[in-house]
């Protein structure tokens, strides 16, 4: 239970400074440490108070900084206010019975030293700690359940099935990529540099890789090089181009599971695509999902990748920068492919 005073202190935050169009810019954020907050949750409240360990920069995030009109599955960040997102956190005081001090959790948080959460409802309790803390920013957070359902509930992969990823050597497409090789699934991966060409095929075991910056003609590279009998599933993360190649080059009867289209997120005007008509005469299912509507499967997912994690039959790739400072040009540097592996920004450490 939440009583007594509590100690105010200092609370370094990173503050969204207005509504961005186009690229985004690290100076679209700004850091101060001129706000107090008392570590404690508001008697009578169902708040919790946390110490925020870890964040994600997600590119999500990208999109909550736009001006968002109508019904969204986002809301915009609020002007001259903190942004928001995932992260890995440490309980101070909680008015909340199912959440006490010291229980470690991920969910929603602020981008501050402390955030005191009001719906604490949308908290996850940490209960696997032999794994590392980070990890629930992404294997075990929302890139990893997005993989999972990105791939094994909406594409119905078959062993022996040949999958394409984009954007894969980041916090999704590594996994997507491992989670089809352990079902027996030839699998290419697209990314955007030769050092993640290198780790994808040498470290997380795809069967090929390559850069899409030095590939003039995607459509060619991907009939002649990587796919001569066409692609079965493709995990869509980047859209434009990418999207528009893989469409003259899916088998029939494949599947297309769209999570994310990054090219899009920085333009101004919506970008359309010219092979559309390849989803008839092949017959190709192609479906957008998001990850919250599958929350529940989260103790299947989990039953399913400790075991791996454990095993070491899964690696993961983490880019950690130390300092809530720095958050602003770590996120930013998402939409350059600055990140090698997720993109985490160490707040505190655990103690
Ligand atoms: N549907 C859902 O519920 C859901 C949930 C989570 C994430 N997502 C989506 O999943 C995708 C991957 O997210 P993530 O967290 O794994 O991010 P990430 O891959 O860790 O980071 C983004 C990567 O995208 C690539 N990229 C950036 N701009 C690009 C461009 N213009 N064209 C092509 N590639 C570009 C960069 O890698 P390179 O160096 O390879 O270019 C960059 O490292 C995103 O589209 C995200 O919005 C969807």
């Amino acid at each position: 239970m939440a009583s007594g005073e509590g100690e105010v202190m200092r609370n370094k935050q990173v503050i969204f400074r207005d509504y961005v169009t186009g690229n985004p810019k690290e100076s679209d954020m700004y850091v101060t440490d001129s706000s107090t907050i008392k570590l404690k949750a508001p008697q009578g409240s169902v708040a919790v108070l946390v110490k925020n360990l870890y964040l994600a920069c997600d590119p999500y995030l990208r999109i909550r900084m736009g001006r968002i009109e109508g019904s969204s599955v986002f809301t915009s960040f609020t002007p001259g206010s903190p942004l928001s997102g995932f992260g890995v956190a440490k309980v101070l005081d909680s008015g909340h019975p199912e959440f006490k001090e010291g229980d470690l959790v991920w969910g929603t948080t602020g981008w501050e030293e402390y955030s005191l959460i009001t719906e604490p409802e949308q908290l996850f309790k940490i209960h696997h700690t032999d794994v590392p803390l980070s990890y629930y920013t992404g294997l075990l957070g929302v890139p990893g359940m997005t993989a999972f359902v990105g791939f094994h509930e909406v594409c119905s992969p078959k062993r022996g099935d040949s999958v394409f990823v984009s954007a894969a050597a980041g916090a999704v497409g590594q996994l997507v990529g491992q989670f089809a090789k352990l079902m027996g699934c030839y699998v290419v991966g697209s990314v955007g540099s030769k050092e993640k060409v290198d780790l994808l095929k040498n470290k997380l075991g795809f069967d090929e890789a390559f850069n899409y910056k030095e590939e003039h003609d995607l459509d060619a590279a991907l009939k002649r090089t990587y796919f001569p009998k066409g692609i079965d599933i493709y995990f869509e993360n980047v859209g434009g181009k990418m999207l528009d190649a893989v469409l003259l080059n899916m088998r029939p009867h494949g599947h297309i599971s769209v999570c994310g289209m990054i090219s899009h997120y920085n333009l101004n005007q919506p970008q359309g695509f010219s092979n559309l008509t390849s989803l008839i005469y092949n017959r190709i299912r192609m479906e957008g999902f998001v990850v919250f509507d599958y929350f529940h499967l989260y103790p299947k997912f989990l039953d399913m990748v400790l075991p791996y994690i454990r095993e070491g039959k899964i690696v993961y790739l983490e880019d950690i920068v130390e300092g809530l400072e720095r958050g602003p040009a770590t996120l930013v540097g998402l939409f350059s492919g600055r990140n090698v592996g997720k993109q985490v920004v160490l707040v505190a450490p655990a103690e």
